[in-house]
C-alpha cells in the first residue's frame, strides 16, 4: 500500500443528488501542496465514483479514468509516488473509503467498508468490489477537510440573497417618523392613506392598494381575490409561488397551480396554450389566472411587448393575470427606470394584479398588492384578513412605501442592485469554468462553482447552492453591494480557483 499524502474520505448517499468532495489539508501533515493539485485529486476521485455509479454491476469492475487526461493522472501518481518516503502520519496516507450504502442506509458512521484509493492511484486503475446500490449519488464529505483557504479579506455583504441585506436609511427613517403617537390600526392612518395614494400617482389610474406582511402571503392573498372553487393559477414550472411557497396556495386558498412549460424562468405563449383543452371540461380544474414573475426567479426579464403578448392571450382565454414583482424594482430599473417603464410593464401591458415588493429593494417588512381596477378588489379586504395578511399596526408597512416611493427611491436601489451584478459578471467572466453567458439583466448571477473552491468559497463568505446536480450557485447583489464588497469577492473567487 502506498502512503504519504492527503487523505480522501468518499461517501456515498442514497437519495440525494449532491455531489461535494473533500480532502484533508495536507499542510496539516506538513505537506506543501499547491491547491491546484489538490483540486486534481479531487477531480480524479469524483471521476473513479463517476464511473462506478454509470456501471450496472458494479462486482469487480474494473474502472478507467475517463474525463481526465492520462497524462495528467500519470503526473499526478509519479508525485505522489515521490513524497511516499516522507515522514507524514499513516493517517495523512493517500487512502479513499468507498463505503457500501445499503437500504438501511450509512456508512459514515463506523458502517463503510475502507478500500485504499493509493492503490488505485498507482495502478491507474480502480478497483472495487463492492456492489453499489441503484441510484446512489455520491457525496464527498467535506468539513474539515478543505484543503482550500482563503486568505482574502471576505467582502462586508454577502452574495448570498437580497434579503441578506438590511434596510435602507430612508426606510429605517420613516420608520422612526412613523414611530409617533397613536394611530387607528388595520390601515385607517395617514401613512397608509397616503401610500395608497402615492401609489395612485405613480401608476397614474385608479389601482387599490393593499398591503400585507411577506411576499408569500401577498401572493396568496392577491391569488385568492382572483379565483373561485375549482379554478387553477397557471405559472411557470420555477416560479417561486409553485417551487419555493411551500404549497401556501393549495393550502391556504385550496388552488391548484398549473406549471407549464419554462424558458430562462419565463411562460412563454405556448406553455399558457398548453392549458387551453382544460377549458369548459367539467373534469378539469379551470385555470383563470396566469401568475408571472417580473424578474423571474432566473434573473430574467419579460420584455414589455412580451408582457403584452402574455396578457392579451390569457384575457383572451379567459384567465387574469398576476404578477409577482417581488423584484420588481430591479426590473424597472432593468428596464429604463423610470415609472413610465413600470406602467407599461404592468398594467398598461394588460396586468392584472401587481404583488410589488419592498423587502428585496431596501424595506423591513411588508409588501404591496396592487390591483388595476376597483371591481377586482371588492372582496380583498376580507380575503386579506382571512389569508393572514391584515397588519395591525399597517402603518409602519405604508410609512415604508411611502419612502421607497419618494423620488423613485425603488427605482434607484434596484438600479444599484443590477449594477452591482453587473459588475461582478463583468470582472469573472474571463473565468471560462464558471461559464458565464451573457450580463446579467437583474441582480443574479448563476455560475458553474464545484468544490473544494466552492464550498470553500461559501464559508468565507456564504451563499446558496443554485442547481447542485449541474454544479450551479446563485450570487446575488443586493441594494447595498457595494464595488468594494464586489472587488473583494472577485478576490475570493480567484484565489479559490488558482
Ligand atoms: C420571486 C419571489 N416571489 C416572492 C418572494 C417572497 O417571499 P417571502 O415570503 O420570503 O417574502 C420571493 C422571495 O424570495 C421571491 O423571490
Amino acid at each position: 500500500m502506498v502512503l504519504g499524502f492527503a487523505e480522501l474520505y468518499i461517501t456515498m448517499i442514497i437519495g440525494t443528488n449532491q455531489r461535494t468532495c473533500g480532502i484533508q489539508d495536507p499542510s496539516q501533515c506538513g505537506l506543501e501542496v499547491p491547491r491546484r493539485r489538490i483540486s486534481l485529486w479531487v477531480q480524479i476521485a469524483l471521476d473513479v465514483i463517476d464511473r462506478t455509479l454509470q456501471d450496472e454491476d458494479l462486482v469487480s469492475q474494473s474502472v478507467e479514468f475517463g474525463a481526465l487526461d492520462d497524462e495528467l493522472v500519470l503526473a499526478e501518481l509519479e508525485f505522489l509516488g515521490s513524497l511516499s518516503g516522507h515522514p507524514v502520519p499513516l493517517s495523512a496516507g493517500l487512502t479513499a473509503e468507498l463505503s457500501r450504502t445499503t437500504a438501511r442506509g450509512s456508512w459514515r458512521h463506523g458502517l463503510a467498508t475502507p478500500r485504499t484509493l493509493a492503490h488505485l492511484l498507482t495502478t491507474g486503475l480502480f478497483r472495487h468490489d463492492e456492489k453499489v446500490g441503484h441510484g446512489c449519488v455520491v457525496v464527498v464529505d467535506r468539513s474539515p477537510y478543505w484543503s482550500v483557504q482563503l486568505r482574502s479579506v471576505p467582502p462586508d455583504r454577502w452574495f448570498a440573497s437580497d434579503n441578506a441585506a438590511g434596510a435602507a436609511p430612508q426606510v429605517l427613517a420613516a420608520l422612526l417618523d412613523a414611530n409617533t403617537g397613536h394611530a387607528l390600526a388595520y390601515g385607517n392612518d395617514p401613512w397608509t392613506i397616503r401610500a395608497q395614494e402615492s401609489f395612485r400617482a405613480l401608476f397614474d389610474r385608479d389601482v387599490v392598494t393593499q398591503f400585507a406582511y411577506g411576499g408569500t402571503g401577498a401572493n396568496v392573498f392577491a391569488l385568492g381575490c382572483l379565483l373561485r372553487p375549482a379554478e387553477a393559477v397557471v405559472c411557470s414550472r420555477v416560479a417561486h409561488v409553485t417551487y419555493d411557497e411551500t404549497g401556501a396556495a393549495e393550502r391556504i386558498i385550496g388552488t391548484k397551480l398549473l406549471e407549464v412549460e419554462t424558458v430562462d424562468g419565463k411562460v412563454a405563449p405556448a406553455g399558457l396554450s398548453s392549458v387551453r383543452h382544460l377549458l369548459g371540461s367539467e373534469h378539469h380544474v379551470q385555470p383563470a389566472v396566469l401568475t408571472i414573475t417580473q424578474a423571474t426567479e432566473m434573473g430574467t426579464l419579460y420584455s414589455i411587448e412580451e408582457i403584452r403578448t402574455l396578457c392579451s392571450l390569457a384575457h383572451e382565454m379567459g384567465l387574469l393575470v398576476h404578477m409577482d414583482g417581488a423584484r420588481i424594482a430591479n426590473a424597472v430599473a432593468a428596464l429604463g427606470g423610470t415609472s413610465a417603464v413600470l406602467r407599461a410593464m404592468t398594467f398598461d401591458a394588460g396586468v392584472d394584479v401587481v404583488t410589488f415588493g419592498g423587502t428585496k429593494c431596501g424595506g423591513v417588512f411588508g409588501e404591496a398588492v396592487i390591483f388595476a381596477r376597483p371591481e377586482l378588489a371588492t372582496r380583498s379586504k376580507y380575503i386579506r384578513k382571512q389569508t393572514t395578511q391584515l397588519h395591525s399596526k399597517m402603518r409602519f408597512i405604508s410609512a415604508q412605501y411611502e419612502a421607497l416611493l419618494a423620488d423613485g427611491l425603488f427605482i434607484d436601489l434596484g438600479r444599484r442592485a443590477n449594477e452591482a451584478a453587473r459588475l461582478l459578471h463583468e470582472s469573472v467572466r474571463d473565468i471560462a469554468t464558471l461559464g458565464l453567458g451573457v450580463p446579467p439583466q437583474v441582480n443574479s448571477v448563476f455560475p458553474r462553482l464545484q468544490d473544494p473552491a466552492k464550498s470553500a468559497l461559501q464559508d468565507w463568505s456564504f451563499f446558496w447552492d443554485w442547481d447542485v446536480a449541474a454544479s450551479q450557485v446563485r450570487w446575488m447583489t443586493a441594494w447595498d453591494t457595494s464595488p468594494t464588497d464586489v472587488d473583494r469577492f472577485v478576490s475570493g473567487i480567484r484565489e479559490a480557483l488558482l
